[in-house]
């Protein structure tokens, strides 16, 4: 008898015992790969857990941890700006502590690509989705091009660990491996796989079959990147490598500037357990989290947590309370991330209602309308209230935040805005090396070879006039089409 033709009489009590014995229902019309994929999946499991989770939802808690009174004596916290002579710390200084980080290869870095891109509706990793205005880069591509970048100018590889999930291991890796890792040194790549929490009904608390065959699962968020790097070993691979400070940003952000020489000096210069990216909110309707300062300790309050009035509260210079955007960019002491992977409540879980479909007891596959379902999930920014030292750097987001969430044709965060704000991008740091750029053509910089302007100088002599599209690398001094005016 082949193993799966059985349901394991400990699976079975489990089930049981949960009340979950529905997922069971379709058993009898299921083929041997459904049956064990079914009972995989059973055995992964942990009731315990899921008790806690059903608790969890059950009290809505993690929804909203926020009152208003919560926030009474918050503030926005003292903030660096990029390239601001005003600064506490001067600019130079901190470029200068950056680049001799880079230089001795003490920085590593984490890309979460994890995320199921529900809205933007591609198929596969959000990676793959093509962004290049001109090149017609995959969001992999170009920001694995920063990378090199940085490797070109201080010689040394940024080890780069990659967070996938069930929804986008298989085929990450493949791309890795047909691309060979984008010229990235295979051995300074290392891709490790976050868990999955069950999706649950929001009325009943039941487990939810996305197939007959398969329980509806989902990845547990980008918080599940410290467990899952401290599991894989992540940890003592950076340590391995020499790395002491390392910075995670996201795979939907092509002009994320995790490795900018400033916002690395103003970390290491605080000798800070966590440095953050934020932008700065103008309308109180924005969807970011905010970064808030209390009683010594920084959080993030997300968006949906942040109630109408105070969100839309001013100071008498008319810059809204709550400005800290947050741009889900940070750079961690590794021994932080250590001594926070080592506690086992270092981040909640939080809530989220979504649209997940289900096959009903008939076995059709129903897709709602509306929200069915809740999902778990950790955020890292949750790591914030356990860090001593905070600091806060803002960044212009014309340079360095170009989200891609949403499809063609919707109103913001679509491709069309990415691939606007690259080229909008590329046309302005052509602009400081004395290049001009025609109205209205497409236009792209390599990101593997330019970092800022400088790399530009070296290429293309200033009073250089582009007028057409064109992809321009610092290799080649005949990117341009027309020379000095
Ligand atoms: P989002 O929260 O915007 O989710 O992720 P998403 O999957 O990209 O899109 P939606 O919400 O399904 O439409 C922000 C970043 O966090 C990563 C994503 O890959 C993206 O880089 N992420 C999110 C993970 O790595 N794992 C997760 O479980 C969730």
């Amino acid at each position: 008898m082949n193993g799966v033709d059985r349901i394991p009489a400990q699976l079975a009590e489990a089930l049981h015992g949960a009340g979950q014995s529905h997922v069971l229902r379709f058993w009898d019309r299921l083929d041997a790969a459904d049956r064990g994929q079914l009972l995989g999946q059973i055995s992964l499991i942990d009731w315990h857990q899921f008790a806690n989770l059903k608790r969890l939802a059950a009290a809505g808690a993690g929804r909203s941890a926020t009152s208003p009174d919560d926030l009474s004596h918050a503030s926005t916290p003292a903030t660096m700006r990029l390239r601001d002579a005003a600064n506490p710390v001067s600019p130079s200084l901190a470029i200068a502590a950056g680049e001799q980080a880079l230089r001795t290869g003490r920085i590593g870095a984490i890309l979460v690509a994890g995320g199921q891109g529900t809205r933007l509706g591609c198929a596969g990793p959000k990676g793959l989705y093509p962004v290049g205005p001109v090149s017609k880069a995959n969001l992999f591509q170009y920001l694995f091009g920063k990378l090199r970048a940085v490797r070109r100018r201080f010689g040394r590889d940024v080890p780069l660990a990659i967070m996938t999930s069930s929804a986008t291991d298989a085929e990450t890796r493949q791309f890795l491996h047909e691309h060979a890792c984008c010229g990235l040194s295979p051995d300074c790549v290392h891709v490790f796989r976050q868990h999955d929490l069950p999706a649950i009904d929001a009325e009943t608390g039941a487990l939810l079959l996305d197939s007959p065959g398969r329980i509806a699962m989902a990845p547990d968020g980008h918080g599940g990147m410290l467990v899952g790097l401290a599991e894989s070993g992540g940890l003592d691979w950076f340590a391995r490598h020499g790395v002491e400070e390392i910075v995670s940003f996201q795979v939907d952000n092509p002009l994320a500037m995790p490795l900018d020489r400033e916002f690395l000096g103003y970390h290491l210069l605080a000798a800070a357990d966590i440095s953050t990216q934020v932008v700065r909110k103008q309308e109180p309707g924005e969807r970011v989290g905010v970064v808030v300062a209390e009683n010594g300790r920084h959080r993030v309050v997300e968006y949906s947590d942040l109630p109408a009035a105070l969100a839309a509260e001013r100071l008498p210079d008319g810059r809204l309370r709550f400005d800290a955007g947050s741009i889900a960019i940070h750079a961690f002491s590794r021994r932080f991330l250590e001594r926070a992977a080592g506690r086992s409540d270092s981040l909640p879980l939080h809530l989220a209602f979504k649209v997940v479909p289900f096959v009903d007891e008939e076995g059709r596959r129903i897709t709602p309308r509306s929200p069915n379902a809740i999902k778990f999930e950790r955020f890292i920014f949750d790591l914030m209230p356990l860090a001593e030292r905070v600091r806060v750097v803002e960044i212009d987001p014309a340079e360095g935040f170009a989200p891609l969430k949403n499809p063609p044709g919707a109103p913001a965060d679509a491709p069309e805005h990415v691939r606007a704000a690259i080229v909008g991008h590329a046309v302005r740091l052509l602009a400081k090396a004395g290049v001009s750029v025609a109205e209205g053509i497409d236009l792209e910089l390599d990101s593997g070879t330019i970092i800022d302007e400088s790399d530009i100088e070296a290429a293309i002599p200033s009073g250089t006039r582009i007028d057409r599209p064109q992809l321009i690398s610092a290799h080649a001094s005949t990117a341009t089409s027309g020379g000095p005016s």
